[in-house]
């Protein structure tokens, strides 16, 4: 049997094939468009979404035996408000996870109706970016288009109603919006009050690993496979990649360094940062999990290569790094503001340290560190909860660099497991397709039988301890500039 897991990420759609027993049998990518209509909003258009998962899916099976397609699955980017009217039209662009437009909208769910009540009523706090403060954005600044909302969902949901005709979302997803109890696994009346809208604009929760319907007839006609192919519910890409990285049931850890980076934490029970620094998310497993959120860590490094310095070879600009932990030149990785754990969407990235013997290689390094500094902020504060982390699985597309898989594991002082495929959230996407259709019991089975460490990188003692000190320096950085930032 063949199961497809469709990651429908900021740059482009992968699409993912696999067997039953988790051999990967294709892997496709389109690319589409990304919008920054103003500085910090980021917008994309949900019908590119759907072309682009069409015509991967269409490339993905090919040259497979079509019948033995069985199940679809998601992970999906997190928070992304798409708005349908009564015809299912789309509204307006999508507004993205990345986008900080929605400053005064948190600025009043945070300190009118109070961080106490939003922890109260969904387990976390208003970030931008999250959707309740986009549909407070809309409400207000585009009454037009509020008028005309019939439906609201998340950007994988858009192509599972696509793909099906069925109005669902799961709770890991669910999470990020804000309008979501998430220890109840349930919508929050007081947010759908709060935001002006009602439980029938909202889409029915299934699981994760639950089928939430079948393929339309027409779509499967096109695609040419079996009109009983279902589709389950999938999950938000971080749970998702978690999931295709084995980091499932309780004290797991992974990280994530694609578009945004992200530390993920998992537990069987209910969990909340007292400060709400960290998200208190659903799990894709049937549980929960803490995790940060950096709103730029590989394409810092992307921007780096491709605008600044004008190149391509990435591993080349690298390999002439050598001396770790001792560079004077500082970034902050804060290209779109940042999320966990500083919650300022209004901060901008910043070089600082340099003076005339800076190189291009100290400017490249200080990037590929700043971002691994971002992360060890939001790992702090798990710390400090009380949580013992010593090591963890990392994915996504900077988890290529050897060099920045070391810098990683000093800066975190984690060992860091590296899994044979780096495809996770659209693995855990056709995983999670797998166990709806009874092929594994659990998702914890599915990860036991599928998912292979296939390296480890341990951090060095003598360069963790040096990056403790840089580390130390750069904690200091952010709070010296943040007032540079103006509105
Ligand atoms: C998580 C988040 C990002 C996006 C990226 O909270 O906003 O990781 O999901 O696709």
């Amino acid at each position: 049997m063949l199961y497809i897991g469709i990651d429908l990420g900021t740059s482009a759609v992968k699409l993912l094939l696999m067997d039953e027993k988790g051999n990967i049998k294709n892997i496709v990518s389109k690319e589409y468009p990304l919008s920054f209509p103003m500085p910090g909003w980021s917008e994309q258009n949900p019908y590119d979404w759907y072309d682009g998962v069409m015509a991967g899916l269409k490339e993905l099976i090919a040259d497979c035996e079509r019948k033995q397609v069985r199940g679809i699955s998601f992970g999906g980017q997190m928070h992304g408000l798409v708005m349908l009217d009564k015809d299912d039209n789309v509204i307006r662009p999508a507004i993205l996870w990345n986008d900080g437009r929605t400053v005064k909208e948190c600025e009043y769910l945070n300190n009118v109706i109070g961080k106490k009540k939003l922890s109260q009523y969904t387990a976390n706090i208003a970030f931008a970016g999250f959707t309740a403060p986009k549909i407070l954005w809309v409400r207000e600044n585009e009454p037009e288009n509020f008028k005309k909302i019939a439906k609201i969902m998340l950007p994988k949901d858009y192509i599972a109603y696509r793909l099906t005709g069925v109005f669902s979302t799961e709770p890991s997803d669910a999470s990020g919006m804000l309008l979501f109890d998430v220890k109840k696994r349930d919508w929050s009346d007081e947010m759908l009050e709060i935001c002006g809208i009602n439980r029938k604009m909202l889409p029915k929760i299934y699981e994760s690993y639950e089928i939430t319907g079948k393929l339309k007839p027409e779509i499967a006609k096109e695609l040419g496979i079996g009109e009983d192919t279902i589709v389950a519910a999938g999950a938000g890409d971080n749970a998702a990649a978690a999931v295709g990285t084995g980091t499932v049931g309780d004290g797991n850890c992974n990280i994530s360094l694609g578009t945004s980076g992200t530390i993920f934490i998992t537990s069987d029970k209910f969990l909340v940062d007292e400060n709400n620094a960290l998200h208190s998310f659903a799990h894709a497993d049937g549980g929960y999990h803490l995790m940060g959120c950096m709103l730029s860590a590989a394409s810092c490094n992307k921007w780096w290569m491709d605008e600044i310095l004008k190149t391509r070879e990435y591993a080349k600009e690298q390999e002439a790094i050598e001396k770790l932990g001792e560079n004077h030149v500082f970034f902050l990785p804060y290209l779109m503001g940042e999320r966990s754990p500083h919650n300022d969407p209004l901060v901008r990235g910043t070089f600082i340290g340099m003076s005339m013997d800076t190189t291009r290689e100290d400017m490249t390094q200080a990037v590929l560190e700043g971002v691994a500094f971002g992360l060890k902020d939001s790992l702090e504060v798990a710390r400090g909860q009380g949580l013992t982390i010593i090591k963890s699985k990392i994915c996504g597309g900077g988890a290529k660099s050897p060099l920045w898989r070391r810098i990683m594991a000093n800066v975190l002082n984690l060992e860091l497991e590296i899994i044979e495929s780096e495809e996770g959230p659209a693995l855990g996407g056709a995983m999670l397709a797998a166990v709806a259709c009874g092929e594994y019991a659990s998702v914890q089975d599915a990860a036991k039988a599928i998912v292979k460490v296939v390296e480890t990188v341990k951090p060095e003692k003598a360069l963790v301890l040096k990056y403790q000190e840089k580390y130390e320096e750069f904690v200091r950085i952010y709070p010296a500039v943040k007032g540079l930032f103006v509105r």
